[in-house]
């Protein structure tokens, strides 16, 4: 087979939208630049995992130096997926006719011509990942900017760390994330857990624009502890919760507590339009000898919680024009994401 007839797929794979893409293609694009959480690492071991990010077929794999690799999950020679196939060493193998591809994704061996020139073209789709707090991230489109959200207790010895389950919510990210930076929902939504019914007052917050997002900082009486904890805290106590964005689908909250700090990085990761799998690494300096079961049960229960709601609210997708739904003051951090979003290029296109 003369070189020239390898078709470049891959090249082409670049500029094309996943199959099916249930995004707009704005959307899409301006969406498929950042970084996302897609599998636990303890998920990505000896064999391929398949995922699937903003309706790409993702494959990840370590290779033998224990590092990260991700790629269009598709082999070009005939359309197999790699998640099928094996990892040997640098090589994946698919699972179909053995092409092996080295860890830059060339491919470097055609078991049925051993010893054939191997066009440079013949190649994986290769994708950005890494490894960060217990996940694996992924970058379908190269962008040198984009940064992961700011995690440091995940590698800081005085915190104890916790990796609860994945969710898998049917809901769009921007939806989940709202959810989660809202602060009037805790006296209905969340009565059961540590809400409470009779003090859904909330106070007045500010909101500061960063870079990639905007903090909020919000003090009130409302407990963080579980209904029937222990300790119940000072009496008067302020509850002082510090929402931190990185957009688009990713939060941090830091709850000061009596004895020390709670960090809950709620990462929303865009299946598709509305699909989100969620992560939710857990840091916390104090009550590290209380039982890991607690906290797992406690952060299961709340997620549930807020599932419930979110999977029911329409339209699916947030609406970005701010004159599309009715807001209060205790908005502010909601309508933040919303600027945020659209700021980003998203939003154009959303169909209810
Ligand atoms: Fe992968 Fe043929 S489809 S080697
Ligand atoms: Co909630």
């Amino acid at each position: 087979i003369p070189a020239s007839s390898v078709v470049d797929a891959a090249s082409r794979a670049a500029l094309a939208l996943p199959r099916n893409c249930t995004f707009a293609e704005s959307d899409w694009r301006a969406l498929a630049t950042h970084w996302y959480p897609v599998a636990f690492a303890s998920e990505v071991m000896d064999k391929p995992f398949a995922a699937c990010l903003l309706d790409e077929r993702v494959v990840v794999y370590r290779i033998s130096d224990g590092s990260v690799r991700a790629a269009k999950d598709i082999c070009f020679h005939r359309g197999a997926p790699m998640s099928m196939g094996s990892v040997e060493g640098d090589e994946i193998i698919c699972a179909y006719h053995g092409l092996r591809y080295n860890d830059a994704g060339q491919c470097v061996c055609i078991p049925a011509h051993p010893g054939g020139a191997i066009s440079p073209r013949l190649r994986l789709h290769m994708l950005g990942a890494q490894e960060a707090y217990g996940l694996i991230w992924v970058q379908l489109v190269e962008d040198a900017t984009a940064k992961l959200p700011v995690l440091d207790e995940w590698n800081d010895p005085d915190y104890i760390q916790v990796l609860p389950d994945a969710v898998d919510i049917a809901a769009a990210s921007g939806r989940q994330i709202e959810g989660f930076l809202d602060v009037a929902h805790f006296s209905f939504i969340h009565k059961e857990s540590f809400g409470e019914e009779d003090n859904a007052f909330v106070p007045e917050y500010n909101v500061t624009t960063k870079p990639d997002g905007f903090i909020a900082d919000y003090i009130s009486t409302v407990s963080n502890y579980a209904h029937g904890y222990k300790h119940l805290g000072p009496p008067g106590f302020l509850w002082h919760r510090r929402f931190e964005t990185y957009l688009p689908f990713a939060a941090k909250l830091t709850v000061f507590f009596p004895n020390g700090q709670l960090h809950i990085l709620n990462l929303a990761s865009p299946v598709s339009a509305r699909k989100t799998r969620l992560f939710v690494p857990i840091c916390r300096n104090f009550d590290k000898d209380s039982p890991l079961q607690a906290t797992l049960d406690f952060n299961h229960q709340v997620f549930a919680e807020d599932q419930e709601i979110v999977e029911q609210q329409y339209p699916e997708d947030l609406p970005l024009d701010l004159h599309a739904e009715a807001h209060f003051p205790a908005d502010r951090s909601s309508l933040a994401y919303r600027k945020g979003l659209a700021a980003m290029g998203l939003g154009r296109s959303f169909t209810a």
